[in-house]
């Protein structure tokens, strides 16, 4: 881990679509083991800043820097290596094998790709690290379901496993919880939150539920319009005008 607990370091990150700038210089600082969530309205940048963090665009200005070292310009796999794994808003999992299947392929994809000894691996069988991870998501019931008769919900669980399987360090999730049902919320919520403190995990969150965000997080930054407007405590964010203002709005202050 880099000095100062610091896992990642966004620095004056840009990146625009042709005339469309849909980062201006924003700046975050994550440290190890936080929650840090990543709000603001619709099409304000937060997928963007995700995919360049995970290397699916290159930044066109600014840097990006994972334990001490700059990633900005790596491919997504070497990024993931390193050990930054991502969920898409977009559904990633293969649905016409079983649950088990498609996390073990995905932790033995991770071993194979880094050549190295990981801790899943120092387990007498990959499949008790799969069991396990289904086991913490409570999907051990639909372990030989094909992923496809999975409720929506349970394909988000899914999908987390598929990401945490590859053993990362910085866990990026891009709504998580969306079209979930406000129970397969709550849980999931609290899941994260115990896995994070459990595995030493840092967890970068985009969420569009308040409740979620204001119960999960240790910091929030906001966006809006590409631009950072805020950063702080859930209770600062709450409270801060420009926020109310450009998200929350009067009604949910
Ligand atoms: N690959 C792309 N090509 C062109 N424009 C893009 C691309 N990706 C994103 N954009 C644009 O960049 C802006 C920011 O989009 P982004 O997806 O990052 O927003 P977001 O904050 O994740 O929004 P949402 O809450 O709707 O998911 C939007 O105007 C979007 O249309
Ligand atoms: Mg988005």
């Amino acid at each position: 881990m880099a000095r100062d607990g610091v896992v990642l370091e966004v620095d004056a990150v840009s990146r625009s679509f042709g005339a469309l700038a849909a980062l201006t210089k924003v700046s975050l600082t994550v440290r190890a083991d936080q929650v840090f969530s990543v709000i603001g309205p619709n099409g304000a940048g937060k997928s963007t800043l995700f995919n360049v963090i995970a290397g699916i665009h290159v930044p066109t200005g600014g840097r990006v820097r994972y334990e001490g070292r700059e990633i900005s310009g790596l491919a997504p796999d070497a990024i993931n290596r390193l050990g930054i794994a991502k969920t898409f808003q977009i559904t990633n999992i293969f649905p016409e094998i079983s649950v088990f299947e498609n996390v073990r392929v995905a932790a033995q994809s991770r071993a194979r790709e880094s050549g190295r000894l990981t801790s899943l691996w120092r387990l007498p069988d990959v499949g008790d690290a799969v069991t396990e991870l289904l086991t913490s998501f409570g999907l051990t019931d639909k372990r030989d379901e094909l992923a496809e008769n999975l409720s929506h919900g349970e394909q988000r669980y899914l999908e987390i496993c598929l990401a945490l399987a590859t053993e990362p360090t910085l866990l990026l999730l891009d709504e998580p919880t969306a079209g979930m049902t406000p129970g397969e919320t709550r849980a999931a919520t609290a899941l994260i939150r115990r896995i994070a403190s459990a595995r030493g995990l840092t967890v970068l969150l985009i969420e569009h539920d308040m409740s979620v965000v204001m119960g999960i997080s240790d910091r929030i930054a906001v966006l809006h319009f590409g631009e950072k407007i805020a950063e702080g405590s859930p209770d600062e964010i709450r409270s801060d005008p420009r926020v109310i203002e450009a998200y929350l709005g009067p009604a949910e202050a």
